[in-house]
């Protein structure tokens, strides 16, 4: 291996983020589409958020991990869309190689906080339908917060040792990430040495942040699709179902959308696809998180037509006083 001097080559101190690709006319059109679903993104979040504090009914574990779900969703698509409207704007794409780093290790810790919130929640389904008399001593407030907690510190670990690792890189020559965020796999294959130790160190812990997870939330499901196949009566499983559906949903689409980035070999013809693909899971699944919910979970659907009737009166009845002191 050679070292970065011998080959005559300056060390890279910063990074240029290729986008898109050269689509200098869609500048524009692209910062208003990403400015749109950003701020779609933060409002549905914020209102699943103050539903689940605000409205008693919703005090529930299931709630409580959906909330605390779409507070992450804002933090998830918080490290990459302000970034990537910055540069639709400004047209600079240069981007430091700490601020590349800082995004790379915040996505990732935000990712595997999303799977083991995602195998939570799943869980949490299981003891529901499948263990009825025990749900309240199996699954309380504390042991919420455990579970949320725990997501929280075994994924900071986790990437924290794999970001170790990678920060030992160096980089050199070219210095062009073909991505629009500094993603992992675009920026470990600029590195001049050292790549595939990195990438197989990364690989295991990243299996330990994600197959856990991954395991506990299909056998939860398998377990939960065998109790609702055993309910008699067509309208029961239709019940029962309804009650995890959107959840299903939006783990199906988490994970479906990852495995093909992260786990199907990285090949030439793949690249461009997997940009489109790493749309999906980075910004298009903290956007249809909420919207999945509120319109396919009846209490939310309730607790939110309730809300915004009541906002609605609370101003009218403040309008018309308005109105009578004039
Ligand atoms: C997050 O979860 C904890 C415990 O499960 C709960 O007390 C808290 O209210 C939740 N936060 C939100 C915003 O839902």
């Amino acid at each position: 291996m050679q070292k970065p001097e011998e080959r005559n080559e300056t060390i890279i101190t910063e990074f240029t983020l290729h986008g898109f690709g050269d689509l200098r006319d869609l500048q524009i059109p692209l910062f208003v589409v990403f400015l749109v679903i950003y701020i779609m993104t933060i409002v549905g979040n914020l209102i699943i958020v103050v539903l689940v504090v605000r409205v008693q009914h919703l005090h529930t574990p299931m709630y409580f991990f959906l909330g605390n779900l779409s507070c992450l969703e804002i933090c998830y698509s918080s490290t990459i869309l302000p970034r990537m409207l910055a540069s639709f704007l400004t047209q600079n794409q240069a981007v430091s190689i700490y601020s590349c780093f800082l995004q790379l290790w915040a996505f990732a810790v935000f990712a595997a906080v999303e799977c083991y919130l995602l195998a939570a929640m799943s869980y949490d389904r299981y003891l529901a339908i499948c263990r009825p008399l025990y749900y309240s001593t199996l699954m309380n407030l504390k042991i919420c917060l455990r579970l949320v907690a725990g997501s929280w510190i075994g994924s900071f670990v986790i990437n924290t040792a794999s970001f170790l690792f990678i920060s030992q890189l160096s980089f050199c020559g070219h210095n062009v990430i073909e991505h629009f965020f500094c993603d992992f796999t675009p920026l470990i294959n600029l590195a001049c040495s050292g790549a595939q130790q990195v990438k197989l160190v990364s690989a295991i812990l990243a299996s330990f942040a994600t197959l856990p997870p991954f395991i506990l939330t299909v056998t939860s499901y398998v377990y939960i699709i065998a109790a609702i196949l055993r309910i008699p009566s067509a309208t029961g499983r239709q019940k029962t179902f309804s009650t995890c559906s959107a959840h299903l949903i939006v783990v199906t689409i988490f994970y479906g959308t990852l495995t093909i980035v992260y786990v199907l070999p990285d090949t030439n013809e793949l690249k461009e696809l997997n940009k489109v693909f790493s749309v999906f899971y980075t910004i298009l699944t903290p956007l249809v998180n909420p919207l999945i919910y509120s319109l396919r979970n009846k209490e939310v659907k309730e607790a939110l037509r309730k809300s915004g009737s009541q906002f609605c009166n609370s101003h009218k009845s403040a309008l018309t006083s308005c109105f009578q002191i004039l």
